[in-house]
């Protein structure tokens, strides 16, 4: 009996040595993540500084040598040729009833407070430069979503001028323009942003062509898109562009070798970000920096707020 109980008690698990080699990998992990932490923290830290630093060099891209203009002054800029008659046409559906397309992002997307922030700045550039002021808000057709009447807009003021510049309610004037020959210019001239040819921005021509592409624009109804941030206009001009004959789109078509012309959009950090790295040129070619002619909020919430804060910048 005794020595059963000895043996027993022998038997019993003697106390770990294991404890002291735990806590020394507990205290290695423990510095890993540290470590792991540091490592991260100065990442983050890093990408933050690097965005910041290319979101200021970028606002001054103008001063630090990029170029907006075209190559060679236009000769259309000769004194030579009569004044083309322009106007500037623009259209913004404020109204509640457009949250129908937008269903639950109408609130974020919203153009409420737009108009108030960017008309007064619109027309009073349109009457400095002796332009047309065109709002076209009533030709508003509500069979599809707001974006797509700007092909009605653009198509009844043709009539009356030689030039229609078409802007986005979410964009404000700024520069200046040239006027110059109409009958030898191209019919549209449009930008080019990541996605392809940009439709909120853009100059069109009174013509045959003309009319007949903003028809062509408008009958492209398999385009039109509900409910989505999306609306399809935009995609529905990159279709009929991508698909039109070489040689009509030499003839009649021209596609501005510098976004920032007439439509540079606002550059921030932000999730969308890492375009810069796929695309570095067009970032560079497409930036709002001091001295453009516009900025366009293109994609962006809160437009009226972006809208308020640019102009208290300028
Ligand atoms: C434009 O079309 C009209 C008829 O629709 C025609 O009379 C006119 O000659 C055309 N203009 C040009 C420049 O082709
Ligand atoms: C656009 O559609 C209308 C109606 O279907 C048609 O009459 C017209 O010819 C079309 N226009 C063009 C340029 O395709
Ligand atoms: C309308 O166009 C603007 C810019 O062109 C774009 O930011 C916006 O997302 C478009 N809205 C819809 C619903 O397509
Ligand atoms: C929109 O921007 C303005 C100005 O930057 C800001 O005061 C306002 O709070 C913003 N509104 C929303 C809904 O984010």
């Amino acid at each position: 009996m005794h020595l059963h109980y000895k043996i027993q008690q022998m038997k019993k698990p003697m106390p770990p040595r294991l404890p002291v080699r735990c806590s020394l990998r507990r205290t290695m992990a423990k510095r890993r993540h540290l470590r792991l932490f540091l490592y991260l923290s100065f990442l983050l830290f890093l990408s933050f500084f690097i965005l910041h630093l290319t979101s200021s060099i970028l606002r001054r891209a103008n001063s630090l040598g990029r170029s907006c203009s075209p190559p060679s002054p236009p000769t259309f800029l000769s004194s030579s040729f009569p004044r083309s008659k322009i106007a500037i046409v623009t259209l913004s559906d404020e109204s509640k009833e457009s949250e129908i397309y937008y269903p639950g992002a109408w609130k974020r997307r919203s153009f409420v407070g737009v108009r108030k922030a960017v008309w007064g700045n619109k027309k009073s550039y349109a009457e400095k430069m002796g332009y047309g002021f065109v709002d076209a808000t009533t030709l508003v057709d509500r069979s599809r979503p707001p974006n797509w009447s700007k092909v009605l807009a653009v198509r009844s003021s043709l009539r009356f001028y030689d030039w229609v510049f078409w802007n986005d309610a979410e964009s404000i004037l700024f520069g200046l323009i040239g006027h110059g020959d109409v009958q030898s210019s191209p019919d549209l001239v449009v930008t080019e942003d990541l996605n392809g040819v940009n439709s909120g921005v853009f100059f069109i021509r009174k013509s045959n062509w003309s009319q007949r592409f903003l028809e062509k624009w408008w009958n492209q109804t398999s385009f039109v898109q509900f409910g989505s941030t999306k609306s399809g206009d935009n995609a529905a001009l990159s279709h009929l562009i991508d698909h039109l004959p070489q040689e009509e789109l030499q003839l009649h078509v021209l596609i501005s070798p510098m976004q920032c012309l007439f439509n540079s959009y606002p550059w921030y950090p932000s999730l969308k970000s890492y375009h810069l790295l796929i695309s570095p040129q067009k970032t560079w070619q497409g930036a709002y920096s001091d001295g453009d002619f516009i900025v366009h909020f293109a994609g962006l919430d809160n437009k009226s707020g972006w809208a308020l804060k640019y102009l208290q910048d300028v």
